[in-house]
């Protein structure tokens, strides 16, 4: 069995040549994390919602069939997925296990939304996602009324029965998007107004969502007082990027349509490949530039990269734009902080690029790699370390010297797809050929990734 709980027959071994040089335009699939929401609140909707270009991943669809089994109905019509939702309160009952498949994000914001349904339900998942913390979206969810059960080791099976719900007001220990969702989607149920804050933002795709479909939800970056010791100025006024979410419950809402921006953190794979193979030159259209999204982009500019944003507008309170990469010498940057929730499921491809930048990249901050697909910071680290990179594996991160020639190896995926694809893209650049030894978990966000990276070359 692999990571992601597939038996070894479907994995495949894939062979990645170095390539001299890039080119084209790709169409990059759906944004998944603003596809999971979009599936869920139009299955929780009123009536028929149209939602174009959804994700193609098998993250999607794993949200799709546990829709399916609690009442949504699914019709597809060329790029476009027509929802019938069951109203937001009208889960169909199943005793039988809710599979989330591989999908962090299915099972933290199902947990949510079904918060309002007073109908047991059990969410489980594959190796990998039984074996991530789930207690961080239990406990909110519990001070609202819901009753949980998780494992003694905390995680999934996650056995819950909500029903009429209490709105809390509570600050993100840890800064998840999944947990800051799951508790908005739940304050939708709830009676009376949930207060969430959040001192370090995350990705903010529910807010946009929910305003999107006129429900009541504000978000207000917090203006703090700061002392400052400076005689001349007794205290200043500084604007900081704490938010405060308010959502005022129980809501009801009708059929939608959406349109969802190509995925950020699937163009980074390409991107970064434009980047690092000389001569390149690659055009990703119509990409999500939510500013919670981006990180990655900004800081490889800020490190010397040619990276351009053309055609900028916003498609349904998302901003997006077209992408348009070319090849540069990269040169090292600490990268810790708050930086860290805009950039964290870069952080693998991130780690490939820093092997060829000039300096030494320290990235701090980020433990929540351990606790994704796979612990990526072991998995980058011993991959890198075999390609015969200057690696060393930090509790929180990586502290990286470049620039230093790649040799092609044995790679270990872990079944994590973003694993296979930053590999993928370091045998790019590898003296001889990498071999993965499983190509088929990019499937989770990408089915079509080494189709699409080959009709570069
Ligand atoms: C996601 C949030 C992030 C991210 C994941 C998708 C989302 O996880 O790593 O791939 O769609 O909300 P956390 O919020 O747990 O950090």
């Amino acid at each position: 069995m692999t990571a992601t709980g597939a038996p070894a027959a479907t994995q495949s071994v894939r062979r990645i040549k170095p390539a001299r040089r890039l080119a084209g335009v790709l169409r990059i699939p759906g944004d998944k994390s603003i596809s999971h929401r979009c599936l869920m609140m139009a299955a929780g909707a009123h009536g028929e919602s149209v939602i174009t270009g959804l994700g193609t991943g098998a993250d999607i669809q794993s949200t799709r069939n546990v829709l399916g089994r609690l009442g949504a109905k699914f019709r597809d019509e060329d790029d476009r997925v027509h929802v019938e939702g069951v109203g937001p309160r009208g889960w169909a009952h199943t005793s039988d296990p809710l599979d989330c498949g591989n999908s962090g994000t299915t099972l933290r914001l199902l947990a949510g939304l079904l918060a309002g349904s007073s109908h047991r339900y059990t969410l489980t998942g594959d190796a990998s996602l039984v074996s991530r913390p789930m207690e961080r979206v239990a406990q909110p969810l519990s001070r609202m009324g819901v009753h949980i059960d998780l494992t003694p080791e905390g995680t999934a099976p996650l056995v819950m029965r909500g029903g009429s719900l209490k709105p809390t007001d509570c600050v993100l220990e840890v800064a998840s998007a999944q947990v800051k969702s799951a508790i908005l989607l739940a304050a939708l149920s709830a009676d009376g107004v949930t207060t969430v804050r959040e001192p370090v933002p995350t990705r903010d795709h529910t807010e946009i969502l929910l305003t999107h479909l006129g429900l009541p939800l504000s978000a207000e970056p917090v203006i703090l007082e700061v002392e400052t010791d400076d005689p001349r100025r007794r205290s200043t006024t500084k604007r900081s990027d704490e938010r405060v979410i308010t959502v005022k419950g129980p809501c009801q809402w009708e059929g939608f349509e959406y349109t969802v921006p190509g995925d950020p953190s699937t163009a980074a794979f390409f991107a970064a490949a434009a980047i690092l193979v000389r001569k390149s030159d690659v055009r990703l259209p119509g990409i999500c530039a939510n500013p919670t999204r981006i990180g990655l982009f900004s800081l490889l500019s800020a490190m010397g990269a040619r990276i351009q944003w053309e055609h900028r507008k916003t498609v349904g309170g998302e901003s997006t734009g077209d992408l348009v990469v070319g090849p540069a010498k990269l040169a090292a940057r600490k990268v810790s902080g708050r930086v860290i929730p805009r950039i964290i499921d870069e952080l693998p491809i991130l780690a490939v690029l820093a092997t060829q930048a000039e300096g030494t990249t320290v990235i701090r901050d980020a433990a929540e790699l351990r606790h994704k697909e796979s612990d990526r910071i072991e998995l980058v680290a011993a991959n890198l370390r075999r390609m015969g990179a200057k690696i060393g594996a930090l509790e929180d991160g990586w502290a990286i010297e470049g620039p230093t020639p790649l040799s092609g190896c044995d790679i270990e995926t872990g079944g994590d797809h973003r694993i296979a694809m930053a590999f993928a893209v370091a045998g790019l650049v590898a003296d001889g050929e990498t071999q993965l030894d499983d190509a088929n978990c990019v499937s989770i966000s990408c089915p079509g990734f080494f189709d699409m990276l080959d009709g570069l070359r």
